[in-house]
């Protein structure tokens, strides 16, 4: 009998059409509810989701025949992992897959916020011409802070490395020091002494940790009263590791030149006064939102769901 794939969220049907050519039947439903989903998962042994659909305690309970959730794109928080354990559910992810659509934001956000583009734009369709006001700085020889030196924080570094900045890293991991090395990144050590030194000596500083309980409000009032005057911040990784609150009363008193935001603590945010802040770039969670990362993210979980079921009947076999 061929094992059935339902997918509740958009993936790319070139990876519906791989797992069709691998054996599997698979449904498509992007739309599917809650609700919708909780009466029929009982059918399927896979379960493919993105962010929208919640993976919760009574879609797994319901779900007697469910073998594999796969999550397509980085985090698992909308997966309750402690049900699908307790069942013996396999879960994956592709957080591989929207490394370089993040970076790539990241460093957009880094150039619009030092040359003031998002603020230009806006101010010239208010019919302003604020050539005298708008003053950027090149990025050329500034110091670059980097929060997190995985896979998307490297890519961020490769990419500043070529704008000519100085690149500070920042890491949990000592093993990272080696690749920090050899990309030609000062790597700075993995204790407070030197997330401080960081602080202190960069002019942008852009946070690419996971968001764990010891990396919330990694960066609040007193963090961001370390770092340079004029600096600015990119938080592109998750909300509440920057708190948001310490972040307003810099940028509204000036302590810092600039921020962009991607995360928020709150999604979508509703605490709308960060619209005051002129120096405040934001975007709608855009990181992985890309062409590129959709297939990327959708191909890679279509191998992992075709892997998963020719590993099951290998041992069957
Ligand atoms: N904006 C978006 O749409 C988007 C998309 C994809 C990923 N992300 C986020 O980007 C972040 C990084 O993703 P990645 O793929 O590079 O992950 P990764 O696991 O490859 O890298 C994370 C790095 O952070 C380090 N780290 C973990 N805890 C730390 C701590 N307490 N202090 C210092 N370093 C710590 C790890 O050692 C690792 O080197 C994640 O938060 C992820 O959720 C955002």
């Amino acid at each position: 009998m061929k094992k059935r794939v339902l997918v509740a969220d958009k993936i790319h049907s070139g990876a519906v059409k791989m797992m069709e050519n691998a054996g599997l039947e698979v449904i498509v439903n992007f739309d599917i509810t809650h609700e919708a989903l909780k009466s029929r998962v009982s059918e399927f042994d896979a379960l493919i989701v993105r962010s929208r659909t919640k993976v919760t305690r009574d879609i797994i309970e319901a779900g007697k025949r469910l073998a594999l959730i796969a999550r397509s794109g980085v985090g698992l928080d909308n997966v309750d992992l402690e049900a699908a354990e307790e069942r013996g559910i396999r879960v994956v992810n592709s957080p591989e897959a929207s490394s370089i659509s993040v970076a790539e934001l990241t460093i957009g956000a880094m150039i619009s916020l030092m040359r003031n583009i998002h603020t230009a734009d806006r101010s010239m369709k208010e019919g302003k011409w604020l050539k005298k006001e708008l003053e950027g700085r090149e990025l050329k020889g500034k110091t670059l802070g980097i929060i997190g030196l995985g896979r998307i924080g490297q890519e961020v570094a490769r990419r500043a490395i070529v704008f000519q900045m100085k690149i500070l890293a920042y890491d949990i991991l000592e093993e990272r020091r080696l690749e920090a090395e050899k990309m030609g990144v000062e790597f700075v050590g993995t204790s407070r002494d030197a997330l401080e030194k960081l602080l202190r000596e960069s002019d942008v500083i852009t946070l690419h940790v996971p968001y764990q309980p010891e990396t919330a409000y990694m960066i609040g009032a007193k963090e961001i009263s370390l770092m340079k005057n004029k600096a600015y911040i990119l938080n592109v990784a998750r909300g509440g590791i920057l708190d948001e609150k310490a972040l307003y009363e810099a940028l509204k008193n000036g302590k810092i030149a600039g921020a962009a935001l991607d995360c928020y603590e709150e999604e979508p945010p509703s605490n709308l006064h960060f619209a005051e802040l002129p120096n405040l770039l934001c975007t709608p969670h855009l990181g992985s939102a890309t062409q590129e990362a959709l297939i990327a993210n959708s191909n890679i979980i279509a191998e992992k769901v075709i892997d998963f079921f020719k590993k099951q009947m290998q041992k069957i076999n």
